[in-house]
């Protein structure tokens, strides 16, 4: 069974008994259905993915009250099987981006027992209220059915995990300001959260002043998602996450302007007592800046979080932070939107994902695909640091104890001296994994990476005793040559090629 393992503060998704690194790639949201599948595998073979997140939608999968249909998901597994990949499901249920679009009818067309969100003015908002009895059970036995499905037509475990929901929250309003929502409102903070925020009894507004109306939301889509959650559960205990629309981690926000109430940075406690069926919280990052970026994933990695990136942009320059979340610990890393359906976020105005899009996403998951087992066990054990190309500096340093690894961008290959000026574009990315005292697996793309000692005092200087050239196949490596001469007198230079080196080093 799939699980979630955390261990001296580090986690790993276990899968067959082992730790296990997805390596990725969300299709479109329309792509899911068997008749478009033909357009999502090979893209995902050209990405050498070995994770594919697929949606599941409700109003398919439910078209008529109480009839489930499984026929799109049986699709899924047999297509994904055939191309040896594991599937994370996303489950468009009452949630989709904030909205209840995926909804079926029996819901969509049901406003009385499906209510939307009211906001301050009284205008109804594009989102079903969190209050609704009715929606939450509807939701909640589709979801048991589709985890019940997965039992039985999946005990390989194709399906590796389950999203609950997507991007659950409302836009246009801060709360729901309906009348049965303002009364729990003006009523009292239930136990669980002040318990678990450490705060003394009173109403919302008493208890947390200011962040009242988003902490009630956050507590109130929570639960529900819970609820759901929960009773896939108990059916099959696969791991479950949600993922969050983020906010701008660097301005204030404005009521209306971001997806209340979601699992964003700042309602992570209120979720994580709220929804504790749910395993992980996990951040969409579309923030291409590496402030942004990086804040998002400092924010998301917490002892009592496993870091997962299960959405990213698929823009060139979002490639390289697969290193920065590997240094996060992360489970996973998935650009969106990656299938030739015809639908692209980007380029602006090209009509299929081209060759361009695919390659830089492409270039990590070749250079990772066979050593994913290695990565995520040495992840899990703590030994891996891993970073993404900061344009504003162009040196980065890594700290192994009596080793220090220095990462410059722009560098030429050949040649000491010169001070790095940074890719550009900024794509350099590196990863340093600790094999021993002196033994280091190192990767890069458009990078220079070397060792010094840490205590400059001593007087020691590095040696390479040896680098070799190889890779995994499994947890086996295999040689291939030595790098000497021009390969290491100006350091490691790592270009766009699969390039795996395990470096033993000495001092003199
Ligand atoms: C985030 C959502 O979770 C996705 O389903 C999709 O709508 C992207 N945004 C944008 O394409």
């Amino acid at each position: 069974m799939p699980k979630l393992v955390r261990r001296n503060g580090h986690y790993a998704l276990f899968v067959n008994g082992a730790p296990y690194l997805m390596l990725g790639a969300q299709v479109n949201n329309s792509s899911a259905w068997p008749a478009m599948l033909p357009e999502v595998w090979p893209v995902m073979e050209e990405l050498h993915a070995n994770t594919v997140e697929m949606p599941i939608y409700w109003e398919q999968f439910e078209s008529v009250q109480g009839r489930f249909d499984d026929s799109v998901l049986k699709a899924l597994l047999r297509g994904a099987r055939a191309h040896q990949v594991h599937l994370v499901l996303l489950w468009f249920g009452t949630w989709k981006n904030g909205s209840g679009h995926y909804t079926p009818r029996f819901i969509k067309l049901n406003e009385t027992q499906a209510p939307h969100v009211v906001n301050a003015q009284g205008k109804k908002v594009d989102s079903l209220s969190p209050y609704s009895t009715f929606a939450m059970h509807a939701d909640a036995r589709a979801f048991a059915d589709l985890m019940g499905d997965l039992k039985r037509l999946d005990p390989q475990h194709t399906v590796i995990m389950v999203q609950v929901e997507n991007e659950t929250g409302a836009y246009g309003t801060d709360r729901d300001y309906s009348p049965a929502a303002q009364k729990l409102f003006d009523g009292p903070v239930p136990e669980k959260l002040l318990a678990a925020m450490h705060k003394a009894p009173g109403t919302w507004a008493q208890v947390f002043g200011a962040d009242a109306n988003e902490y009630f939301q956050a507590w109130s889509i929570a639960r529900y998602v819970n609820f759901v959650a929960a009773a896939g559960k108990a059916v099959n205990p696969l791991p479950l996450y949600v993922n969050a629309a983020l906010p701008d981690p660097f301005h204030a926000l404005y009521p209306g302007g971001y997806d209340s109430g979601g699992p964003m940075p700042m309602n992570i406690r209120i979720w994580k007592a709220a929804a504790p069926s749910i395993d992980l919280l996990a951040p969409d990052i579309y923030m291409p800046d590496y402030r942004r970026y990086t804040k998002e994933l400092d924010l998301y990695d917490r002892p009592d979080n496993a870091m997962f990136v299960p959405e990213t942009g698929n823009k060139g320059l979002y490639a390289r932070y697969f290193f920065a979340a590997l240094g996060h610990g992360a489970i996973g890393f998935s650009p969106f939107g990656m299938d030739a359906t015809g639908y692209v976020n980007y380029p602006l105005g090209a009509r299929k994902i081209d060759a361009k899009t695919v390659a830089p996403f492409g270039l990590n998951y070749r250079i990772f695909e066979p050593m994913d087992r290695v990565i995520a066990k040495l992840n899990f054990e703590g030994k891996v640091q891993a970073v993404s190309e900061d344009p504003a500096v162009h040196t980065q340093t890594l700290h192994f104890g009596k080793w220090d690894v220095v990462v410059e961008y722009g560098m030429p290959q050949f040649g000491n001296g010169m001070k790095p000026k940074g890719n550009q574009p900024p794509d350099g990315g590196a990863m340093v994994a600790q094999l021993g005292p002196n033994e280091f697996l190192v990767t890069a793309v458009h990078a220079r990476v070397d060792f010094k000692v840490a205590d400059a005092a001593s007087g020691l200087q590095r040696q390479f005793v040896e680098v070799q050239q190889g890779q995994y196949a499994g947890s086996q490596w295999h040689f291939k040559r030595i790098w000497n001469g021009d390969q290491t007198d100006y350091g490691l230079n790592f270009t766009s090629g699969v390039q795996v080196l395990k470096v033993t080093l000495a001092t003199y």
